[in-house]
């Protein structure tokens, strides 16, 4: 079978714990890609951490850094283009991507919610204000889902979904913390999948 490997950036905001399971699957042989860059728009973000103890190529990318959306988006392609990037891996990104960006890597964008959509997603729907409305929804259950990002927040193809069961007195962080680790198995999983073209 003819499997592809990805060089991949990730676009991280926060600590990028999705980041590190991916880059740990591609090290443990799960995955074949190779984590070939990051861009954050927060020079403290834990995901520059680990992107230097990796040796990824990392750059701070923010409207601080590049006030004028364009410039900016021009930079980012730009980093794409010089590390053949041919899938960009949203892992706690807190900006909306430009289609432009979208379209320079032919719509291959993955993110991850931590819902199950298309319950709980749209524009403010993200961190702890999704798991508050989960559990003041009373649902019984949650869960994460994988998904190509498209113009439209959280409307993009779902590539995978996995469900976590919600517990009476379960609070929002409580249900937070079951969700990112499941998060951090089907994350890998999705990749997975668009490897081996069976997605
Ligand atoms: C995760 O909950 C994910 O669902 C959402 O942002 C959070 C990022 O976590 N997109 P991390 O930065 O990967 O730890």
């Amino acid at each position: 079978m003819n499997r592809k490997s990805f060089k991949i950036a990730f676009f991280a905001s926060h600590g990028g714990s999705n980041m590190h399971a991916i880059i740990d699957a591609c090290k443990s042989g799960f995955l074949q890609s190779k984590p070939s860059l990051l861009i954050s728009n927060n020079s403290k973000s834990g995901a520059i951490q680990r992107a230097i103890n990796e040796n990824i190529p990392y750059f701070h990318i923010s409207s601080f850094s590049h006030p004028d959306e364009k410039i900016r988006n021009n930079q980012i392609i730009q980093y794409l283009k010089e590390y053949n990037i041919d899938l960009i891996i949203l892992a706690g990104y807190m900006k909306k991507l430009d289609s432009e960006i979208i379209d320079f890597v032919n719509g291959m964008v993955l993110n991850i919610h931590p819902a199950l959509l298309p319950k709980f997603g749209g524009e403010n729907m993200y961190g702890m204000n999704v798991h508050k409305a989960v559990i003041e929804a009373k649902e019984k259950i949650s869960g994460a889902t994988v998904h190509f990002v498209n113009s439209y927040y959280d409307k993009g193809k779902i590539i995978l979904q996995r469900e976590v069961e919600i517990s009476p007195n379960d609070s929002p962080e409580s249900l937070a913390e079951k969700v990112l680790k499941i998060e951090h198995i089907i994350y890998p999983e999705a990749i997975k999948l668009l490897e081996l073209n069976s997605f």
